[in-house]
């Protein structure tokens, strides 16, 4: 099959990419800025931004879109609007016929956050094209590179003391990198899947405070002691992670909103199309832990 990959550059994407190449797919990566793009072999790199309403996509089987704007600040929501939009309209320009959406967990009759309301409207709005649309929709991705889960791993290692907002106490469901991937390739090899929205977890449900404490335990040999306090607001609890963590505020604001809302899985109606035997949480965060190690490691030898 030809596979197109928005987002390769990311964290999603750059797992995926090499996962189709070694199934024998051939990939096409929609990169900003070849330049800066480490492709791997045999991958073709077409330049483009899914911003600019000009966009023209190559004639692909599918296409996988992994974008989103969280980090543009402010206006991400209108962001991620135009981008779906201007996406789609290549894609029927193009003659795709399906894509494949990742998207995010959580219930749509819930006060859902800024950030899972867009991921949401991206959803509806790739569903309105020609082409068929597959979602899935999943909650914290463990790996290394993930925004979401270096949020954890720094809170995690540098307070040994959390004086945290009281969302320590929502339900999470994360997922390992390498299973969200396996559900990626497994939807878009089969066409059955396609016009269907399916929700994916590992196989751990767990309190962002469990989450928190594990990881300090499994990564740094301690648990934190975790003091919620409820009055911390969404804006505080940002500004507070942006001190803590390196990850820049426009990208812990929205991450935080949404962890008041509860993302576990509802409906597991992806077991009959794509068997996955999920990673358990521990497992997941120390493969993550012994990757960071090891990139560590080359980076001081080199
Ligand atoms: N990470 C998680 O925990 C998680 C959880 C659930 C769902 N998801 C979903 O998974 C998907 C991928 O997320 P990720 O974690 O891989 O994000 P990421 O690491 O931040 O990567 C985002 C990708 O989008 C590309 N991009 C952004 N704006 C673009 C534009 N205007 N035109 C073309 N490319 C653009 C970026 O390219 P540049 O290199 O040019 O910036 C980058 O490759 C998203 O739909 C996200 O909602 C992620």
């Amino acid at each position: 099959m030809r596979v197109l990959v928005t987002g390769a550059t990311g964290f999603v994407g750059s797992h995926l990419v090499p996962v189709l190449l070694d199934r024998g797919h051939e990939v096409v990566a929609l990169v900003r800025d070849p330049a800066t793009y480490d492709a791997p072999g045999g991958v073709e790199v077409v330049k483009g931004d899914v911003l600019d309403p000009d966009l023209t996509l190559p004639s692909v089987d599918v296409a996988c879109y992994l974008v989103h704007s969280m980090g543009s600040g402010e206006n991400f929501e209108e962001r991620d609007r135009r981008a779906a939009r201007t996406f789609l309209q290549a894609v029927d320009a193009a003659g795709i016929d399906r894509i494949v959406y990742l998207g995010g967990l959580g219930r749509d009759d819930d006060d859902l956050s800024d950030h899972l309301r867009s991921r949401r409207e991206v959803e509806r709005l790739l569903a309105t094209g020609e082409a068929d649309l597959t979602v899935l929709r999943a909650a914290i991705i463990i790996g290394d590179e993930s925004a979401s889960f270096q949020v954890i791993r720094q809170l995690a290692q540098r307070l040994p003391v959390m004086v945290t907002p009281s969302w320590v106490r929502t339900d999470c469901q994360p997922i390992y990198i390498d299973d969200v991937v396996s559900y990626l390739v497994g939807v878009l090899e089969d066409p059955e899947t396609a016009g269907q929205t399916f929700e994916i977890g590992g196989p751990d449900v767990l309190t962002y405070e469990d989450i928190l404490a594990q990881t300090a335990e499994i990564l740094f040999g301690r648990r934190p002691v975790i003091v919620p306090v409820p009055v911390l607001s969404p804006g505080l609890s940002a500004r507070w992670l942006g001190l803590v963590t390196d990850v820049p505020t426009s990208v812990a604001k929205p991450l935080v909103d949404g962890l008041q809302n509860p993302v576990v899985v509802t409906d597991d109606s992806i077991d009959s199309y794509v068997a996955v035997e999920t990673t358990p949480f521990r497992e997941a965060v120390r493969l993550a832990g012994s990757k960071r190690e090891r990139s560590e490691r080359r980076r001081v030898e080199a």
